[in-house]
């Protein structure tokens, strides 16, 4: 019943959400729409799927706490610290391009709000592969997929702490994987790495813990089953423009 309400309450959100077109059987369908400029600093996006959908590398439990607790409270914790500021109105983009001068609250909220947008909508697809496009550009930069593979996986098992691994597209469009601690993101004016997200896995222990415990590496080769590619191949696709 409750994962009924959920799906109720939250469809009405896939307006806002913008980044994919959900149906009821919580499949990404269709990707014409896709505006990764339009994040809403307004409204809390929809999951784009069950909560079981991720099962049995994510389960239910572990995502139902991760989107609905945590991730609600960094995106209600922001939009409190942006409010009665011109930050209000300003593409989340653009907040992260200068979130030196922001403060610690919006860095922190509002990373956490748009980390976990792109790693909710990245997962899910458990069919899809990597566009030759895509997997063209990463084996030039890696040598091979496996590689990428690997350095991803390094980069998100050894994130001291809690952060984030990322694929992204550096300013010269290539793909770059590295780390972030905290909230922190590519868009970040404070990250040493800088580009825009294609690929990202949450560290933290709330993503992982009641399922993998202290084993932070099995939960990330588990990831890798649950990536949505077709999302991550539209990123590629809107970045390189
Ligand atoms: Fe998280």
């Amino acid at each position: 019943m409750k994962q009924n309400n959920f799906r109720k309450t939250n469809i009405a959100g896939i307006s806002i959400a913008l980044f994919s077109v959900i149906t009821l059987s919580g499949q990404v369908n269709d990707l014409k729409n896709t505006d990764m400029k339009k994040i809403s600093t307004k409204e809390f996006p929809a999951l784009p799927y069950a909560y079981d959908a991720l099962e049995p590398y994510i389960d239910a439990r572990t995502t139902e706490i991760h989107y609905d607790r945590h991730h609600r409270a960094y995106f209600n914790n922001f939009v409190n610290a942006i409010k009665g500021t011109a930050m209000e109105n300003t593409p989340i983009e653009q907040i992260f391009a200068e979130v030196s001068k922001a403060g610690d609250a919006v860095r922190n909220n509002g990373g956490g709000y748009y980390n976990h947008v792109i790693y909710w909508e990245n997962m899910g697809n458990k069919s899809s592969k990597p566009s030759d496009e895509l997997t063209a550009a990463i084996e030039k930069a890696f040598g091979s997929f496996d590689k990428f593979r690997e350095t991803f996986s390094n980069a998100a098992r050894t994130r001291f702490g809690s952060g984030w691994a990322w694929l992204y597209l550096t300013p010269d469009k290539k793909p770059a994987v590295g780390s972030t601690p905290n909230q922190d993101n590519p868009l970040m004016d404070v990250s040493p790495i800088k580009g825009t997200p294609l690929l990202t896995i949450d560290v933290w222990e709330h993503a992982y813990y009641l399922k993998y415990q202290n084993k932070r590496p099995d939960y990330v080769e588990a990831f890798w089953n649950v990536v949505n590619w077709d999302v991550v191949n539209e990123r590629y696709k809107e970045a390189l423009k």
